[in-house]
């Protein structure tokens, strides 16, 4: 029997990509594929059969460190860069040369953990489960993704991994899963921690009871698979059914034929990094990140003399904290902007400590960066937090960005030049702070290998910036957690001065920078929206216009009320996206037809229903 080769391929393998939650942000679910389906082919050479990938957990707290890996708060987006990443890994069968398997993670709810803080306990209800939570990862399965993996979190009282109504419940009877399942990292065992389990054996047969095929690094079934099967506790049956389970996954990649699958050293050196990969993720790069604010600085000036400072100016480390096959080898800032004709000079570019080695900082060398760069025209702080803080066990209640990079920040402001802020980070960040001193403030994610080249090309203008936020970047942490599609309160805070309506005393209700925003270099106009119905669908249309000499690519984005239900509804649901690219001064109508299921929600029998009314 062929063993089966499974690592953690994410955002890429030797060429990487933006984080995810950055691809997310592209809205574009072709980068996602393009990132997966690199990854697939560069992993498959190195002789990897299965990917613990995508993470299809939906967010809404930026102090979870691990919001990088996900694609965001909404389902909508959610379940489009989902179903596109598992294309990538998995292709038509992922049997195929170049092609692994998927295995979607972390069965169920693992992003709202309690507080932010990893590994912590969920509590949400089954309405909230069904309606935010569970679609990405059945988008995943639809698009044919061949595992599952539990998560960590205890959920309405159980642990995910020995969670019957999860497992059997809704993966097996109601989505008619016939993959095969997996515990994260030793979730079995901690199934004791949690009190659930009395001990080894008894965590081996709640969770194979719970329908887990697999124990990731604990031992617990092989220790005692056996002894409760002979004394007749557990049913061999359901050894039969784990077993079937994975030998079939071994049959779908053809490893019985072929143990070792794509695995060359040619394969290897042809296709890690190649030229073709690196160019896919440059334009998921520049597509990634999200321009916040611009007062007309950016596009650069090419003969503008340019000062770049802070931690990520002159770094080739800005990959994020899931990459393990090739933490650095990204294209630094500096060396794109030089390479690219800028007349660049940098200062304070040491790197940033991590919070992780209690160093949550870089040397205050603030006074001389800005008198360095005095004589510049336009001065860059490349700012954030370090790799390493984000991801998993990565949990914070403090988004600021260190004290001495907001102090960068305003020295460079003191200048009396320009400033433009980019923000390398896994998570929103509190930004409002340095907002005071930016003249233009692009969120740069970690965007991988072709970050420096994929920034380069916003910064000059070769490309018109098209990112919009997949997550809604809080005013401050009290916000949190926040998302736009929240349900509807009965005092809604509607701007009049009633004291007894849902708001905060400190701090507006809305966040600094919400779902779905990001600017480009154009103006782009919306009008003449008209909404009627026609055999039953509502037809949608709005006419876009460029009111600019640049080209752009502009982000349709269509979001529905549902008025009155028998549950409460959110504020508002995206239902469906565009992107269009039109040239300077063009013109075009968008069209989206709404149908009925777009309109289907749970109702309190947990029933998916379609309710006339209005919307
Ligand atoms: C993570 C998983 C990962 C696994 C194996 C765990 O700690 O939660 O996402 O796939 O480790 O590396």
């Amino acid at each position: 029997i062929p063993l089966l080769f499974m690592a953690d391929v994410i955002y890429g393998f030797k060429t990487a990509f933006p984080i995810p939650l950055a691809l997310s942000c592209s809205f574009n679910p072709d980068n996602y594929k393009n990132a997966t389906s690199v990854a697939a082919a560069e992993s498959a050479a190195s002789g990897i059969h299965l990917t613990f990938a995508p993470m299809a957990d939906l967010v809404r707290d930026p102090r979870w460190g691990r919001v990088m890996e996900s694609p965001g708060e909404d389902p909508y987006l959610n379940c489009i860069m989902t179903k596109a990443a598992v294309q990538g890994f998995q292709g038509d069968n992922p049997k195929e040369k170049g092609k692994i398997a998927s295995c979607v993670k972390h069965f169920a709810g693992y992003g709202a953990s309690e507080g932010g803080r990893d590994y912590n306990w969920v509590d949400i209800s089954e309405n909230t489960l069904y309606q935010y939570y569970l679609p990405s990862y059945k988008a995943a399965l639809d698009a044919g993704a061949k595992m599952v993996m539990t998560s960590f979190n205890v959920i309405d009282g159980i642990p995910s991994s020995a969670n019957t109504k999860l497992f059997r419940n809704i993966l097996r009877k109601e989505w008619n899963f016939n993959g095969s399942t997996i515990s994260d990292y030793a979730a079995i065992h901690e199934t004791i921690i949690n009190g659930l389990a009395e001990n080894g054996e008894d965590a081996a047969l709640k969770c194979i009871e719970a329908g887990v095929d697999i124990e990731m690094m604990s031992t617990h079934y092989i220790n005692f698979g056996k002894k409760l099967v002979n004394e007749g506790k557990l049913s061999i049956e359901l050894i039969n059914q784990a077993v079937r389970n994975i030998l079939n996954l071994k049959n779908d990649l053809g490893l019985f034929e072929n143990p070792y699958k794509d695995a060359s050293e040619e394969d290897e050196k042809r296709l890690h990094l190649c030229t073709e990969h690196r160019q896919l993720a440059r334009q998921a790069a520049r597509q990634s990140l999200v321009l916040l604010e611009n007062n007309g600085v950016l596009p650069l000036n090419s003969k503008a003399k340019i000062g770049v400072a802070g931690p990520f100016a002159d770094t080739d480390s800005a990959s994020g904290g899931w990459f393990i096959t090739a933490k650095n080898g990204s294209s630094s800032l500096m060396t794109a902007l030089t390479e690219r004709g800028f007349d660049v000079k940098s200062a304070m570019t040491a790197v940033l400590g991590s919070m992780e080695d209690k160093v949550f900082d870089v040397e205050d060398k603030t006074t001389e960066a800005a008198e360095t760069l005095s004589d510049c025209d336009i001065l860059i702080a490349a700012v954030g937090e370090n790799p390493s803080d984000t991801g998993e066990a990565c949990s914070k209640t403090c988004l600021r960005l260190s004290p001495n990079q907001e102090k960068l920040i305003q020295k460079l402001k003191q200048t009396g030049k320009p400033v433009i802020v980019i923000v390398f980070s896994g998570r929103p960040m509190e930004l409002k702070p340095i907002l005071p001193y930016c003249d233009a403030l692009i969120q740069g994610w970690f965007l991988g290998t072709e970050t420096g080249t994929g920034i380069t090309d916003v910064l000059s203008g070769d490309y018109n910036p098209s990112g919009r936020l997949a997550m809604s970047f809080p005013q401050n942490v009290g916000q949190i957690p926040i998302y736009y599609n929240n349900y509807r309160t009965g005092r809604p805070y509607t701007g009049s001065n009633d004291h007894y309506v849902s708001k905060y005393l400190d701090c507006p209700n809305e966040p600094l920078y919400p779902f779905g925003y990001g600017l480009s270099y154009s103006k782009v106009e919306y009008n003449n929206f008209k909404a009627f119905v026609k055999n039953e669908k509502i037809e949608a249309e709005i006419t876009i216009c460029n009111r600019s000499d640049k080209e752009t690519l502009e982000t349709v984005q269509l979001y529905i009320r549902d008025i009155y239900a028998s549950v409460v509804r959110p504020v508002k649901e995206l239902k469906g996206f565009q992107q269009i690219s039109l040239k300077p001064g063009e013109t075009r109508t968008v069209h989206f037809t709404i149908t009925k299921d777009m309109l289907k929600f749970y109702n309190p029998q947990l029933d998916y229903v379609f309710e006339p009314g209005e919307f």
